[in-house]
């Protein structure tokens, strides 16, 4: 029997030759891949072979995965139930979304990434390859500032919950979170990471970051102490 027919995850052959340390790479997400029959390892390794200079190792590096896991960890115990249709709003290469849609117990239908840079469409596409394909994925380029989410446009509509894990990066977050109809279930996400240019909207503390985005239920607040920073997490309706 071929290994594809008895693993269907077999990554397929690149066909063009790779520099030692990416074939070393390839060769590691494979096995990994067939290890585990995971179809997002194989995902991930197409990924970085498509786009090597998207720096993909940064949105998946130990902090990154680690800041996700926790989100889907809590959402599970936040005893949410299962969501149809979920929105991750300035979702970069779309990890989270990834992460999210692999969770049996969460049982989510539909994952958009909205992202107001077009860069990251085709990498969040290649990432999320395997629930693309089934139509569980899609990418939308927006500015999440300026969409109406009273009157959403076509194929934005009202999901069951909003994630927002880069609410350092919103400069107007209160006005954005204002924007936020009362009731929806959100995901919220920020840092006291000051370091980086791009973020300017960081918060202090935990208590800063609900005094930011009050809820009006909240099902979950606290934090998550990294290497150089905390970071904060609120789950609950608005
Ligand atoms: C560095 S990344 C994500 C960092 C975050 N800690 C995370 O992993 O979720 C920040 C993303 O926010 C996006 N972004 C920033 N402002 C945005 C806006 N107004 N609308 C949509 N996307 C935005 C950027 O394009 C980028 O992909």
């Amino acid at each position: 029997m071929d290994a594809s027919k008895r693993w269907p995850v077999w990554p397929k052959a690149v066909g063009r030759p790779l520099d030692p340390t990416l074939q070393s790479l390839k060769d590691v997400l494979d096995g990994l891949a067939v290890l585990h029959e995971d179809p997002f390892i194989r995902d991930v390794r197409d990924t970085i072979l498509r786009f090597p200079d998207a720096n993909v190792g940064v949105a998946l590096n130990k902090k990154q995965t680690a800041c996700k896991k926790w989100a889907v960890e809590e959402l599970c115990r936040a005893g949410v139930g299962r969501l149809e249709t979920v929105h991750v709003l300035a979702g970069w290469y779309g990890l989270l979304g990834a992460m999210l849609l692999n969770e049996p117990r969460l049982g989510i239908a539909h994952l958009t990434v909205v992202d107001v840079n077009p860069d990251c469409e085709p990498v969040a596409l290649s990432l999320n390859a395997t629930p693309a394909a089934e139509g569980r994925f899609a990418f939308r380029q927006h500015d999440i500032l300026a969409l109406d989410y009273a009157a959403p446009p076509p194929g934005l509509d009202r999901p069951d919950l909003i994630v927002n894990t880069s609410c350092e990066h919103l400069a107007d977050f209160s006005d954005w979170f204002a924007g936020l109809p009362s009731g929806q279930l959100v995901l919220l996400q920020s840092n006291d990471y000051r370091a980086i240019p791009e973020h300017v909207n960081c918060v202090d503390s935990l208590a800063a970051f609900q005094e930011q985005a009050p809820l009006a239920d909240p099902l979950y607040a606290g934090e998550l102490r990294l290497d150089k920073y905390t970071r904060f997490m609120l789950i609950g309706r608005k």
